[in-house]
């Protein structure tokens, strides 16, 4: 494997691929994404409409007819490639955060945002802060640049060890920290006092805000523009139900948006994503009432979930309930609920997760399945 026999006038020169692959790549662990529902239908044999997925934080209304009207429209502007700026998207933005348009940049999810700020600050050996349990992508992105991470591990009910970021990013010269409000997998927010001591430190924070929306809170991103070192995230894949479509933005200091200009791919966000972020917007009204309805069907769901006797759901202020699994194998639980009853929810095999899994809040229809599905386990086990 990796000798790849190359040919030159008539002489055979032999390559080593694998030596030239970079070390950090070399060593990195791939990333675990979800299976596509086909692909799932095909392996559980349910077919996909049966199927309930509460594994990967979507929005289960997803996008509203003002976006799927705007799709619609996008005959003309198909053939033609995207506006490298999303000018119309981010003006729209700018209104709907109350931050003026300079600072803000759209992306292909806050994923490849997270992507660009790592390439941007990072050279082999720089170092991040990262809080686990959270996010995957924060590692993925330092590990690719061949940076270290710097693993700041969460208390036991999930906030942050705030004494022990501060220490870390103290001793090791740390260029980046991230952080994650609310929290994805348990659903906990930063405290206003926490996020102002961090912001305090000698290092650049990325406040991923992805589920923001479902928070109840306020969003920071009206600081940006007078905090040198804070960066946000948002997405639309979330709240907007439109995940598929590949819209995050970001708010960024003038001094690192400037470069992140120069490093971007120039066609980034399609057509196609930057119309429907827009419609979305236009429809922000329907959006927040949708994302209050999951809110509320998170309660009802979280308080259902604590009366079942093997799962302990935590308090999350994001669309999904983290759980720890009591007396039962947690993957186990995730096996019976696909291929019993159809019912996908996530679990993670790593470290300080592996007797937990997560669920996703969907429609109050959804939550019934799977409550009558738990009820059933519980009534056979006991
Ligand atoms: C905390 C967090 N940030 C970012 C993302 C990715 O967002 P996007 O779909 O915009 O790439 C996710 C997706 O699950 C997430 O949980």
């Amino acid at each position: 494997m990796g000798m790849l026999p190359l040919w030159k006038s008539g002489e055979e020169v032999v390559v080593d691929v694998s030596r030239m692959i970079r070390p950090a790549v070399d060593s990195m662990k791939p990333y675990q994404p979800i299976l596509p529902l086909d692909v799932l239908s095909e392996q559980l044999g349910h077919p996909p409409e049966m199927l309930v997925k509460l594994d990967a934080n979507e929005n289960p209304y997803g996008p509203p007819p003002s976006v799927l009207n705007a799709l619609r429209n996008l005959q003309q502007e198909l053939p033609i490639y995207p506006d490298p700026e999303s000018r119309r998207l981010r003006a729209g933005l700018a209104s709907y955060l109350g931050v003026d348009i300079s600072y803000i940049l759209a992306g292909a999810g806050a994923d490849e945002l997270i992507d660009l700020i790592c390439r941007l600050f990072l050279d082999p050996g720089d170092r991040i802060v990262n809080c686990p349990p959270t996010f995957g992508m924060y590692p993925f992105g330092a590990s690719l640049a061949g940076a270290h991470v710097i693993d700041v591990w969460r208390e036991a009910d999930f906030g942050l060890d705030v004494n022990g970021v501060e220490k870390a990013v103290r001793e090791n010269g740390t260029k980046l920290l991230f952080i994650t409000s609310p929290n994805n997998p348990d659903g906990s927010v930063i405290p206003p006092e926490q996020l102002a001591r961090l912001l305090a430190l000698p290092v650049i924070i990325v406040l991923d805000e992805a589920y923001l929306e479902f928070s109840g809170m306020q969003s920071v991103s009206s600081q940006v523009p007078k905090t040198p070192n804070l960066i946000v995230l948002r997405t639309f894949s979330k709240w907007a139900g439109i995940a598929g479509l590949r819209v995050g933005y970001g708010i960024f200091p003038l001094e690192v948006i400037e470069h992140l200009w120069k490093i971007k791919q120039p066609y980034n966000l399609s057509v196609a994503g930057q119309a429907a972020a827009l419609a979305a917007l236009d429809d922000h009204v329907v959006l927040t009432e949708r994302a209050e309805r999951i809110c509320r069907e998170r309660e009802r769901l979280a308080d259902a979930l604590a009366e079942i006797p093997f799962l302990e759901p935590y308090p999350s202020r994001a669309n999904f309930i983290l759980c720890r699994v009591i007396g039962r194998d947690a993957a186990e639980l995730k096996r019976y609920l696909a291929e019993e009853h159809g019912i996908l929810i996530r679990y993670f095999d790593k470290p300080g997760l592996t007797d937990h899994v997560r669920i996703t809040v969907g429609k109050p229809e959804h939550t019934e399945k799977l409550l009558s599905a738990l009820h059933t386990l519980s009534a056979t086990a006991s």
